[in-house]
């Protein structure tokens, strides 16, 4: 049997209508505010800042975008940021990754009000993350295990491969499976032998930035496999880290790409805006 379809797009809506409801029940002018801050032209970052503030503008939450060129100073980006913290307008900050060399992204993720931090990148909160105590998720991986969840498989005992060891994914989403009590491995670059690990794990999350790295053969049979790889090929079109082809016909879940991870992303981003408005 071919492994059944996790349906991104669907589950980040039923999140993004609940939100919108929300937001059109509320007395008065106060609503969600989200800044969301980009200095270049990255083209990919061009894409992800103008999708997160049409989601905003969806949902009715107060939106400012600021696009910033690519010889801005870190001095300047840290005097836009500490003017967001002070907007009270403003209960939701997002820097997107990358910023250009010349700033220190550690300087500015930090600069970032806690509570403010709807990425989850602050120090702060990635130590309470560390903890198990309450904090901002970053979006992709709270998005992930909502995903995981979806299927109904309890992730509690279960073996966890991670692939990919990034601040942004790899290692948070790491801590959050250990949080859900799963028996997590992280494999890298320099792991030796990937598929020794993969024919373990029942549930898969990859994200290396890789074209189809991950091959059906090299999976357990019924894993829930999560992709979060988006690599943009020759042919114009998006792919994953998985192979979907070979994967589909080995796993019990799998998600597409698109239509996996990344509406999820957005939906958990403003999921994190309202929270931080709302406490
Ligand atoms: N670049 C790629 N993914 C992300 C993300 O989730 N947040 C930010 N700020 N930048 C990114």
């Amino acid at each position: 049997m071919p492994a059944q379809i996790i349906d991104g797009k669907k589950i980040a809506k039923q999140i993004t209508e609940g939100l919108k409801k929300k937001v059109a029940a509320l007395q008065g002018d106060a609503r969600p505010g989200l800044a969301v801050v980009r200095v270049g032209d990255d083209p990919a970052s061009v894409s992800y800042v103008n999708s997160k503030e049409k989601k905003c503008k969806e949902l009715g939450y107060y939106s400012v975008k600021k696009e910033l060129p690519e010889e801005t100073s870190e001095k300047e980006l840290l005097k836009l940021v500490a003017e967001l913290n002070a907007d009270p307008r403003i209960h939701g900050i997002l820097v997107q990754l990358p910023l250009p060399k010349h700033i220190s992204e550690q300087k500015v993720l930090a600069a970032i009000s806690p509570e403010k931090d709807v990425d989850g990148f602050h120090p702060m909160n990635l130590g309470r993350l560390l903890r198990h105590e309450k904090t901002i998720e970053s979006c992709t991986p709270k998005g992930i295990i909502k995903l995981i969840k979806s299927t109904g498989i309890e992730i509690a005992g279960k073996n966890a491969v991670v692939v990919g060891r990034s601040n942004i994914v790899g290692k948070p989403v790491a801590a959050l499976l250990l949080n859900e009590n799963a028996t997590v491995t992280i494999c890298h670059s320099k792991t030796t032998d990937l598929t020794s690990h993969l024919k373990q794990a029942d549930i898969v999350v990859v994200a290396v930035g890789q074209a189809s790295l991950i091959t059906g053969d090299m999976l357990k049979k019924g894993a829930v496999v999560i992709d979060v790889g988006t690599n943009r090929l020759e042919d114009g079109k998006l792919h994953g880290d998985v192979d979907f082809e070979s994967a589909e016909k080995v796993a019990g879940f799998l998600t597409p790409v698109p239509g996996g991870v990344g509406p999820m992303t957005i939906a958990c981003l403003m999921e994190n805006t309202y929270e931080a408005f709302a406490s």
